[in-house]
């Protein structure tokens, strides 16, 4: 591992050790530990759950049900610019399998997959209680509606070039 590898990692150790350290050694912080690892990371590292685990102590595995029980966590690193679609089914009828469709060829991922340079993830959601805008796709938090391949090819050009 090289230099910067090695000092990036010491980097985010110590992010972890500061975020969980912040809260008393109690296991109903838990949750609220996880919450401000996740919003720091972006997805909740192996190694911050080993350190929550310690910090509380629990047994990793008790950490690591929570971490999967609740949607909100991920424990995969995702990307600067979360892309979901709507499948629920107004959008589905609406032709949303075609947004998805192309998103994996323009960025190469299926729901679920981050894109090798961390720019972007995929994620399907279901209703979003927006049906008239059919089918919807929520970038960054941002909701477009009527997506087309065309218009999506264009909100991804936008977040491509966007500054970071
Ligand atoms: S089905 Fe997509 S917003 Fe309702």
């Amino acid at each position: 591992m090289d230099m910067l590898a090695n000092a990036l990692q010491a980097a985010d150790r110590q992010a972890m050790e500061k975020i969980v350290g912040g809260y008393p050694p109690e296991r109903r912080f838990t949750l609220a530990i996880m919450q401000d690892l996740q919003k720091h990371f972006n997805y909740l590292p192996k190694e911050a759950l080993k350190i929550t685990a310690a910090h509380v102590d629990a047994s990793l595995a008790a950490v690591f049900s929570m971490a999967t029980f609740y949607k909100a966590f991920s424990l995969v690193p995702k990307g600067r610019v979360i892309l979901r679609v709507c499948d629920g089914t107004a959008c589905h009828i609406k032709a949303s399998p075609v947004i998805i469709d192309e998103i994996y060829k323009t960025l190469g991922i299926s729901p679920g997959e981050t894109t090798p340079d961390g720019e972007f993830s995929l994620e399907t959601v279901n209703c979003l209680g927006a049906c008239a805008l059919a089918p919807v796709l929520v970038a960054d938090g941002k909701v477009y509606a009527k997506m087309t391949p065309a218009a999506l090819r264009k909100v991804i050009e936008g977040y491509r070039g966007a500054e970071r």
